[in-house]
């Protein structure tokens, strides 16, 4: 083995490791946190990221994270569990979901001890705000669950745990973009490491480890309109899908109610959670009518689709495609102290000023319920069986545990990269214990030499942006928050095309230190991918649960339903195969879903 080991690919820079966390938002930096304080100092623990740490995506979120620590009203880690079993329409396993509610308690705590800065209550208690779907007793009224710092927590997770990463020793390869998945010996693993582009130099580097965790976030870039910076592209959910691991629940991708019109930035829905209110190009707060208990703090699918349904009836404003957040009556102590990101977004981009002004919104593509699968503890899985892929994990938005099901609550995305991103790290310590280390994949680096050259030398073919502006388009029309059945046949003819055509891409710059042509066609690719498995599990579900919303199956179907989806990706280019796998149900019965 070890002579194996000291195989090199020639012109590829090798590093050896113990374990190798790809992407440093908030899940990876924790379990690359818990390798370190498991294993000790000398453990060769490697952070590889596509972006500066401090930069990548979980310093997005803004408005909270939740727990049901009962700070300012009365609240029970059950209820949390209940509300997120109910938002996800019953899609979720509820097993994954009770460990994720019940050491969410916890888990905020370890988070304050590690210096995060949270807001407080006057007491001196971690402040606690309202957020969507969250509910006291089972659906009676909103409750505060939501820990935050102002709308800055994701912000504010990331520097805690990015300090406590250097703290500890971990090892960080900044602006390495991940190119492929070491697997020398095929679908099924076991993993051996990741080859890797970097982006400075344009040189190859194989990362060769025992463990590798996908950490590399969502791919919201696959809409036109989307909260999602430009990075999210699904790299780690496509590496996997390369690599022969299913992808999970595809079709169930979140469209947050409160995007920028037009722009997709991300307006908190904790601005509805300390007050703010929609209202329709006619100045009616409809959301009365669409959940007469909770409101404008229904779950996310509820008043996204509420959103479109105004606007199909005329009532957008001025007839057009957007209604109004409106936040006049907040005040500038909310707007300023608790909402001052959010506050100066309005300001900036639109020029407006929310003390007198009403602020055009429209839903926009947010978040990944599916995803890579995974047990409870980030162990990537072959299969709807559950057979493990060995050391490979999983963790944050690439991952699909279930515990979003077909609709995540609000502030349950950071909640879940803190638990679960802890316990993948956990689990690899444990994996590397006794893990011997596999053989280095000599024939996954010359294919990633071949195919960054290969792009290099194209002399003619089509740019990537058009293709990814096309993807974009019919992604966001034909497989958004409403669909049927011809429209989502039309899209996925649509991205076979372009699949095709991306066969043939040209990369203009031709030049090796931060080329962002050849990025960019890389991640065109990985895009393409997700985009194939999403229209696909869309197509095959003829129901409507949470944010699949099928014109032409309107109603939930338990009987046939109430089952995850497997897409399984064709390498002879075909359609991708799916299979399907039970949910699993412990406490909670579906019933009918009323806000
Ligand atoms: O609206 C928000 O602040 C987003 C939070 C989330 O997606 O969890």
């Amino acid at each position: 083995m070890s002579a194996l080991l000291g195989l090199r690919t020639p012109g590829v820079h090798v590093h050896e490791l113990d374990a190798v966390v790809v992407g440093a938002g908030g899940a990876g930096l924790y379990a690359a946190l818990e390798l370190k304080r498991d294993l000790g100092p000398e453990a060769r623990v490697a952070v590889i990221s596509k972006l500066y740490p401090s930069r990548s995506h979980t310093g997005a979120a803004q408005g909270g994270v939740c727990a049901a620590l009962g700070n300012t009203e009365e609240d029970h880690w059950e209820w949390h569990w209940f509300d997120t079993v109910k938002g996800g329409d019953y899609l979720v396993d509820q097993d994954a979901a009770e460990v994720m509610c019940h050491d969410a308690v916890e888990t905020i705590i370890n988070l304050e001890h590690l210096g995060m800065p949270f807001n407080r209550t006057p007491e001196g208690l971690i402040d606690q705000r309202r957020f969507g779907g969250h509910t006291r007793n089972e659906g009676e009224a909103p409750v505060r669950r939501s820990c935050y710092a102002a709308d800055r927590t994701g912000h504010a997770i990331l520097q805690t745990l990015f300090q406590q990463c250097i703290k500890h020793g971990v090892t960080f390869y900044d602006e390495f973009q991940v190119v492929d998945l070491a697997m020398p010996l095929g679908p099924g693993g076991p993993v051996s490491g990741v080859v890797a582009l970097q982006l400075a130099s344009g040189e190859i580097h194989s990362f060769r480890a025992r463990a590798v965790l996908l950490a590399t976030g969502g791919f919201g870039k696959i809409f036109k309109v989307t909260s999602n910076a430009h990075t999210l592209t699904g790299d780690g959910v496509a590496l996997a899908y390369r690599r022969g691991v299913p992808l999970e629940d595809m079709e169930m991708y979140q469209f947050h109610p409160t995007g920028m019109y037009r722009l997709g930035f991300l307006l908190s829905e904790a601005v509805r959670g300390e007050g703010g209110i929609l209202l329709n190009g006619e100045g009616e707060r409809f959301m009365e009518r669409y959940a007469p208990t909770m409101k404008d703090l229904a779950s996310r699918d509820v008043v996204s689709r509420a959103i479109y349904q105004e606007v199909a009836a005329g009532r957008g404003v001025n007839g057009e495609d957007y209604v109004h957040l409106d936040v006049r009556h907040l005040g500038s102590e909310i707007l300023d102290r608790k909402l001052p990101d959010v506050t100066g977004f309005v300001r900036t981009y639109f020029k407006l000023e929310p003390l007198t002004d009403l602020i055009p919104i429209q839903p926009t593509a947010h978040y990944a319920m599916g995803g890579i699968p995974t047990d409870i503890d980030g162990r990537v899985q072959a299969d709807e069986r559950g057979t493990p892929v060995p050391g490979l994990f999983a963790a944050g938005e690439c991952a699909c545990v279930s515990v979003h099901g077909a609709n995540r609550l609000g502030t349950n995305s950071l909640l879940d990269i803190l638990v679960f991103g802890r316990r993948a790290g956990i689990a690899m310590a444990e994996h590397l214990r006794t893990a011997a280390p596999p053989a280095p994949d000599l024939a996954g680096e010359a294919s990633v030499q071949a195919i960054v050259g290969g792009l290099l030398a194209s002399r003619e073919g089509e740019r990537p942006a058009v293709i990814r502006a096309e993807l974009q388009e019919v992604m966001f029309v034909k497989c958004g928050v409403y669909r049927t059945e011809r429209l989502l046949t039309e899209c996925r003819e649509t991205v076979r095309e372009l699949k095709r055509r991306a066969e043939r891409l040209f990369v203009d710059d031709k030049g090796c230190r931060y080329n962002t042509d050849l990025s960019e066609a890389l991640e065109l690719g990985f895009l393409l991918e997700c985009a194939e498995a999403a229209v696909a599990s869309a197509t095959a579900r003829q129901e409507s649960r949470g944010a699949h919303a099928r014109e032409d199956y309107p109603e939930r179907d338990d009987v046939k339903w109430l089952k995850h989806s497997f897409a399984f990706r064709d390498p002879a280019g075909g359609d991708p195969r799916l299979a399907y796998k039970p949910v699993t149900v412990t406490r909670f019965a579906p019933k009918p879903r009323t806000y």
